[in-house]
Parts: C-alpha cells; sequence; structure tokens
C-alpha cells in the first residue's frame, strides 16, 4: 500500500494519545496528510463497540467474547477507514492496533498467541502497521496516571494488577519479536524526551523529515 501505517501501542497511562497528535502535527507541518485515529473506535460501527468493551463491569466478557469485539470492531475500522486512506497514500497514525489484542487478550487474559493470529488474519488478513511505538512503563505508574484522568472508560483499568504486568511483558515480547516493526520507548520521560524517540523512530524507520 502506498500510505505509511504507524500504530502507538503499550499499557494504561504512557502518553499515547498526547505523543501520537505531537507527531501528527509534525507529519502535517511537512507536508503530508495524515489521518489521526483511535482502536477500538475509528469508524461509526468501531466506535459503537467501543462502549460495549471499555465500559461496565470488569468481567462482563470473557476473554474470547471480548478479542471477537475487539476484531469485530477492528475489522470495520480497516475497512472503512485505514485501507482506504493508504490506499490514497496518507500516513494514518492509530492509537492502538492488533498488538492490543495481543497483548491484552492473548497475554493478559491468557488466550495465548496462536487464537489471536488466527483471528486476526480471518479479520484483517495480513494487514501490519510499518512502524509500531510501544509505550513502555511500570504497571504501577501508569495506573496512577491514567487513575487522575477520571471517566467512565476505566473497565480496563479496574482489571487486576498481574493482568497489567502480563500485558506489558507481552508487548515487551511482541517487541522482541519483531524488532523491524517495533521500537520500545521509555515512557517515564519527560514528554518532550519521549516525543524526540518518537520522531527520532518515525524519521530514522520510514524516512521521512521532521524536525
Ligand atoms: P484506550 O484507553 O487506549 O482508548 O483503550 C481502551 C482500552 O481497550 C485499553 O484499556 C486497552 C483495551 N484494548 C484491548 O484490551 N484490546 C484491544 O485490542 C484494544 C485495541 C484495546
Amino acid at each position: 500500500m502506498p500510505g505509511r501505517f504507524v500504530t502507538f501501542e503499550g499499557g494504561e497511562g504512557g502518553g499515547k494519545s498526547t505523543n501520537l497528535r505531537m507527531l501528527a502535527t509534525a507529519l502535517e507541518a511537512a507536508g503530508e496528510t495524515v489521518i489521526v485515529t483511535r482502536e477500538p473506535g475509528g469508524s461509526e460501527g468501531a466506535e459503537q463497540v467501543r462502549r460495549l468493551l471499555v465500559e461496565g463491569a470488569t468481567d462482563r466478557w470473557d476473554a474470547v467474547s471480548e478479542a471477537l469485539l475487539h476484531y469485530a470492531a477492528r475489522r470495520d475500522h480497516v475497512e472503512r477507514l485505514i485501507s482506504p486512506a493508504l490506499d490514497r497514500g496518507d500516513w494514518v497514525v492509530c492509537d492502538r492496533f492488533a498488538d492490543s489484542t495481543m497483548a491484552y487478550q492473548g497475554y493478559g487474559h491468557g488466550l495465548g498467541r496462536e487464537p489471536i493470529e488466527t483471528l486476526h488474519g480471518l479479520a484483517i488478513g495480513g494487514l501490519k502497521p510499518d512502524l509500531t511505538l510501544i509505550l513502555d512503563l511500570p504497571v504501577e505508574t501508569g495506573l496512577t496516571r491514567a487513575g487522575s484522568r477520571g471517566g467512565d472508560e476505566t473497565r480496563y483499568e479496574r482489571m487486576a494488577d498481574g493482568f497489567h504486568q502480563r500485558l506489558r511483558d507481552g508487548f515487551l515480547d511482541i517487541a522482541a519479536r519483531e524488532p523491524g516493526r517495533c521500537v520500545v520507548i521509555d515512557a517515564t520521560q519527560e514528554i518532550d524526551a519521549v516525543q524526540q524517540e518518537v520522531r527520532r523512530a518515525v524519521t530514522d524507520r520510514l524516512g521521512v523529515g521532521l524536525p
């Protein structure tokens, strides 16, 4: 596909959304057309599914139903927004994508890698990001930061510490398996230092000139 697909990943409270917006602004200043989007969500149907996933009791879904819902939302998002944008040659910068299902449902809930890979192939085929930035930080720090945001979308934040530790380790394992696609960034740094590393990764890996 002619466009560029960049995803931000990591546990709770790593500053993904802020860094993603800063990167999008820099790319636009460099003359690129950028679609900023998120998961779960990003299309009308997927945003409706999002509410089923991020609100309510922690045990309202079992792990399999949860993975299926994330992939139902993702397929709609890919079909309606991501693939058309990449076909046009735009940049797509997405707050979370398939690595979140692998980390949260595969590692966190213990479904394992293979069922998630199978589901991925069924739902969206071979689509993968060109670059994935994993904002990594200790679970406690991230949950404290996320907790100060408030709001209704706290279903995952309320899950047990062990779950969050497993998904953090999961993201690091994903990065170790795919070093050509993934870059791990220490998200305990000041925001400007994190953003510096984000831009360096985009410049080095995707060959676009950014300040
Ligand atoms: P957000 O808070 O980053 O918008 O993401 C919503 C929550 O959904 C977050 O706690 C991570 C979780 N999630 C999954 O468990 N699996 C997924 O595939 C995605 C995209 C998100």
